[in-house]
């Protein structure tokens, strides 16, 4: 149906690239064109490394690259040859004016809006990628209208859904395709020409259309039901240190009640990830400036609760560790902000990390993915000192270096890997007592108090 369409795609990061690589997977008869103002990430996405790692990403990408998929910097060229324009360029939170700290800021969007409304010479379908404050579509429509051309453009929705490391498999076999239009006869036609791509390869029943508005708003509520569910069996492990309980078995006691289902109820030391929090935050805002205070007052708690699940286990190493960490040696095990991405951006990791450094400790911190530059910024965004950075962080290639002369190990991300180590190892190179602080309930903590550690797991305290 779609044989000989131009797609192309405004913005080649975490969502743009994987996603537009699965269209070009599943539709051959399809060009696709991914384009960015960052000459270094298109560069990446034309060479061996690709700039982001997600299992599976690499051979999708090079089996489609330079036959029907393309990266480039040509954003004008891209635009004029299109015929569906996905914009799927960041929304981050606002640093500074109304809304600071809450508010997304969506001013790539609308510069990509203009840039389209200056460039084109025909009518485009331009899909809202990005995740977007419900009625983006309405400015960015009328920006695209307000050309000197006369060309009547139509601006679908259709958030995004996958999460880092499972984009692959979430975009093979999503679990809904959400697409909003226009409710009249262009907006219906534009939704269809997108469910027809879409159709190369996902049931049509698990393609939903609604209005734009609905589209838009639901991409922000199910960031939020799914991390309040992290927020809600968080705030639980704190009862079940101090009642007795294993938070893991009241998991799955809740869970198995089909109407609460088993999934995204895994205690952690706190959800990271560049989409809860500013989208929960963008709830918030967009609640309080339609003046429904107790409503964003409600959904501010998840993010409050996540900030505070990282500093009660940060506070716990502390007073397990007899009260003070200065000086001490302490190997960081993980640094992403879950398994499977090399991604850190607002890990909890970093939050902890800081913590450890105020109270004097010394990080030696492994992580199979995490690129040092990255993790330096991370640190730096979520205002650790320079200096305590460089004087009292290292990274190191090998787990067992980072435990060598440790007194505490501290996982922090949920990598296989480290729950194949070798314990017996690593517990004879510690310093005695040696201490593991399981963040993410992922060891066998039995197993490692039988070799001599001292075992804390979150929401899982022994109490006899
Ligand atoms: P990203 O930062 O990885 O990529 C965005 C890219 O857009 C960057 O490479 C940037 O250079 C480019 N860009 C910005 N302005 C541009 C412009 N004017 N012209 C051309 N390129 C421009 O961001 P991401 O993680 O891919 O997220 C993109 C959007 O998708 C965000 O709204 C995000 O909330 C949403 N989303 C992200 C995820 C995720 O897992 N990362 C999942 C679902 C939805
Ligand atoms: C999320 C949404 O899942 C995805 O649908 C959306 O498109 C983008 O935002 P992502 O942030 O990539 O995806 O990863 P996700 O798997 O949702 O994990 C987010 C954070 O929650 C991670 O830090 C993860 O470790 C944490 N988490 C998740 C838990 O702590 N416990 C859980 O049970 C599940």
């Amino acid at each position: 149906k779609c044989a000989g369409l131009q797609i192309v795609c405004i913005g080649a990061g975490y969502v743009g690239g994987p996603t537009m690589a699965m269209i070009a997977y599943k539709c051959h008869d399809v060009t696709v064109t991914v384009v960015d103002i960052s000459e270094k990430q298109i560069a990446a996405w034309n060479s061996d490394t690709l700039p982001i790692y997600e299992p599976g990403l690499d051979d999708i990408v090079k089996e489609r690259r330079n036959k029907n998929l393309f990266f480039s910097t040509d954003v004008d060229g891209a635009v004029e040859k299109g015929d569906i324009i996905f914009v799927s360029v960041n929304t981050p939170t606002k640093t500074s004016g109304i809304g600071a700290g809450r508010a997304a800021n969506i001013s790539n969007c609308e510069l990509v809006a203009r840039n389209i409304a200056k460039v084109a010479t025909s009518p485009k379908i331009v899909v809202e990628k990005s995740t977007v404050p419900v009625r983006t579509a309405e400015s960015m429509g009328r920006v695209l209208a307000a050309n000197e051309k006369g060309i009547k453009h139509q601006i679908i929705s259709s958030p995004e859904f996958l999460a880092e490391g499972t984009a692959i498999e979430d975009l093979l076999e999503p679990s809904r395709v959400l697409i909003g239009g226009e409710q009249t006869p262009e907006g219906h036609a534009a939704v269809q020409k997108l469910v027809d791509v879409y159709e190369y390869w996902c049931p049509r029943e698990r393609i939903i259309t609604t209005n734009l508005w609905s589209s838009e708003l639901s991409k922000l509520v199910a960031n939020a039901f799914l991390a309040q569910r992290v927020s809600s069996i968080n705030s639980i492990s704190a009862l079940c240190e101090v009642s007795g309980a294993d938070v893991d078995e009241v998991a799955r006691a809740v869970g198995t009640d089909y109407r609460i289902g088993k999934h995204f109820l895994k205690s952690s030391v706190g959800f990271g990830g560049s989409c809860f929090k500013k989208d929960i935050l963008n709830l918030v805002y967009l609640c309080e400036s339609f003046g429904l205070h107790d409503v964003a007052e409600y959904w501010n708690w998840v993010v409050k609760m996540n900030e505070l699940q990282k500093e009660r286990f940060a506070k716990t190493i502390v007073k397990r560790m007899f009260n003070t960490v200065t000086r001490k040696k302490i190997a960081v095990l993980g640094f992403a902000f879950k398994a499977d991405t090399g991604d850190t951006r607002e890990t909890a990791a970093s939050d902890v990390c800081r913590f450890l450094l105020e109270e004097g400790a010394r990080l030696s911190v492994y992580d199979p993915k995490v690129l040092a530059e990255d993790m330096e910024r991370e640190l730096l965004y979520a205002k650790c000192e320079k200096d305590q950075i460089d004087q009292q962080i290292t990274r190191v290639e090998d787990v067992y270096a980072a435990a060598k002369d440790a007194h505490a190990v501290v996982i922090l991300t949920e990598w296989k890997e480290f729950k194949e180590l070798d314990f017996d190892k690593i517990y004879s190179v510690m310093e005695k007592p040696a201490f593991i602080f399981d963040g993410r309930n992922i060891l066998d903590h039995a197993g490692l108090r039988e070799k001599g550690f001292e075992v804390f797991a979150l929401g899982k305290n022994k109490i006899n």
